[in-house]
Parts: C-alpha cells; sequence; structure tokens
C-alpha cells in the first residue's frame, strides 16, 4: 500500500512566515474561520489545533489512493471537517472527483451547505441520512470508489463497511469511534465455568478496552475475508487523540479464504453476534 509522505497541495513544509505554522500553504484560513477551528482573529485554541493536526495528517495519508477515482463519500460527515479541508486541500484541483457527505443531523447538513455553498466548493453534495438509508438512496451513484468514516459512533463504523462494500469500494479508510456494542455483548454472554479467558473482561474498564480491541480486530479482519489489504495503525501521536486507531482498507482481490477461516476461528471463540455481520448478511 502506498503512504502519503507529503502535503497534497505542497510539498513545501508548512510555511514558517505563515501567520499560523500549523496551518499548511495556502490553506483557507476562511474556511478554518468557518469551521471554527480558527476564531475570528484567526486564533487557534489547543483543540482545534488537535482537530486540525488530525484531519491534516488523515488528508495526507488518504489522498495518494483517491487520485482519479470519481466518487468519495464521506460517512458520519458531523460538520464535515474532513471533507472541506479534503476539497480545500486537494479536491479543489481535482474537477473529476466528487465527495459525499453523509449525516443524519439535519441541523449539520444544513450549517455544512452554507459554508460549501460560501466557499464556492460546488463538488461536495450533502446527504441527510443515516448510512445505511444512503446505501439505496437515489442520489447516490452505483459505485463510490472510496469512502472515509472519522469517529463515526459506535456500530456505524459496521454501517460504513457495509456501505463500501455494497458500493464496490476499492479504498476505506475508518477511524473507529466509542465502541460500545461488543462490551455489552460480553457482559451479557453466559459465563463459561474453568475458562480463564473471562479474566480479559472481568472488569468494565478491560471490558470496554478489550471489546473496542476485538471489535476493530474482527472488523479488520473481515474486511481481509472481503479481499482488502489492511493495515491498522495510529492515526496521530496520542497527544492529540484517544480514538486513534486508523484501519486502512484496498481492494486487491475478490476474497480471500484464509482471512476467512481465521475469522471463522475467532468468531467460534467469541460468538457474539455483531451488528457487523447482521448488516452484511
Ligand atoms: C463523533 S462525530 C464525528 C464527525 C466527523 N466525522 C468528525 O470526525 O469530525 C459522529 C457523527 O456521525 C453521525 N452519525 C452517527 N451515526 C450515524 C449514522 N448511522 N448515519 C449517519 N450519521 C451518523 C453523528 O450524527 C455525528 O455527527
Amino acid at each position: 500500500m502506498s503512504k502519503a509522505t507529503s502535503n497534497p497541495k505542497s510539498d513545501k513544509k508548512p510555511d514558517s512566515k505563515s501567520e499560523i505554522a500549523d496551518l499548511w500553504p495556502g490553506q483557507s484560513t476562511e474556511l478554518l474561520k468557518s469551521l471554527h477551528i480558527l476564531t475570528r482573529d484567526g486564533k487557534l485554541n489547543q483543540d482545534s489545533r488537535r482537530k486540525l493536526k488530525q484531519v491534516q495528517h488523515l488528508v495526507q495519508l488518504i489522498t495518494p489512493h483517491l487520485e482519479g477515482l470519481t466518487n468519495v463519500a464521506d460517512l458520519g460527515a458531523g460538520k464535515s471537517y474532513l471533507g472541506f479541508m479534503l476539497y480545500d486541500l486537494w479536491l479543489r484541483e481535482r474537477p473529476e472527483t466528487k465527495l459525499w457527505a453523509i449525516e443524519k443531523r439535519q441541523e449539520l447538513i444544513q450549517a455544512c451547505k452554507l459554508i460549501a455553498s460560501r466557499s464556492h466548493f460546488d463538488r461536495i453534495e450533502f446527504v441527510p441520512a443515516t448510512i445505511l438509508e444512503a446505501v439505496s438512496a437515489p442520489e447516490l451513484p452505483e459505485t463510490i470508489e472510496a469512502v472515509t468514516a472519522l469517529h463515526a459512533c459506535d456500530t456505524a463504523t459496521d454501517e460504513a463497511i457495509a456501505f463500501a462494500l455494497k458500493k464496490n469500494a476499492k479504498f476505506i479508510a475508518l477511524v473507529p469511534c466509542c465502541q460500545a456494542e461488543v462490551a455489552r455483548l460480553l457482559d451479557a454472554a453466559p459465563k463459561r465455568g474453568g475458562d480463564e479467558m473471562q479474566n480479559l473482561w472481568r472488569h468494565g474498564i478491560h471490558r470496554r478496552e478489550f471489546g473496542s480491541h476485538l471489535t476493530n480486530v474482527i472488523r479488520s479482519l473481515y474486511l481481509e475475508s472481503r479481499g482488502y489489504k489492511v493495515r491498522v495503525t495510529e492515526l496521530i501521536g496520542w497527544e492529540h487523540s484517544m480514538k486513534n486507531e486508523l484501519i486502512l482498507a484496498e481492494k486487491v482481490q475478490h476474497a480471500n479464504g484464509q482471512a476467512q477461516k481465521q475469522l471463522e476461528a475467532l468468531l467460534e471463540r467469541f460468538p457474539l453476534g455483531m451488528k457487523l455481520f447482521e448488516l452484511n448478511s
């Protein structure tokens, strides 16, 4: 899998003469003010810096995979920080590419439409829908070649996987959010006498961490079984975010029987009935 090493807008390091050294050269301060990443007088607070760094880094990682694609979707887009910065830094000069931002909260869609219109970003389409509804939304094309989902809550990341598979995505980038589903399922699962493994999730905090870990292991194996080459890494240093696991998947073959067997063996040990499988059955 190729890896970006440079700012997609320029190979230069952030401009030392730039008013704000954290911005990439040419990055629109007006857009960042509209997104409330910069204050009205152009300052960056600690939280905004974290968000900015995270999105810049993600843009850098994903853009090599988007080159030449026609349709890209950002799922659970929220305030569309990713979509807007991706447009500003990369899509602006790629007239062949259209970005679809899917978000279930109407008020966020309205606010984003306003920013897009003021910024003359005419190749982002905001769709007020859940990710699952968007799979069959008539305005969306049948194929969406790349899918991103940044901090899509709990099982919304599983909806993003289902969306990507149904839309035949060649490339998927997921940064999962708080996963509660598997911790809940582990808690509800019948206790097996003599099974020391249960110590891994006996305490609530371990259950959440182990549940989250197991969820992402299963998601990654599942994507592999569906023919993707998967790389799991951290998005950015832990000082920037606690929700930091990045799953990158690139379609390389129709299916992978070996990964399927490994997934089945894992699911035999953890027969949890996750939504991921319900959505993809
Ligand atoms: C934590 S926010 C992240 C927003 C954005 N991706 C970001 O990283 O800044 C999660 C967003 O996903 C949306 N969301 C959650 N579940 C969803 C679903 N099933 N379908 C569509 N949007 C969803 C929420 O409304 C929220 O705006």
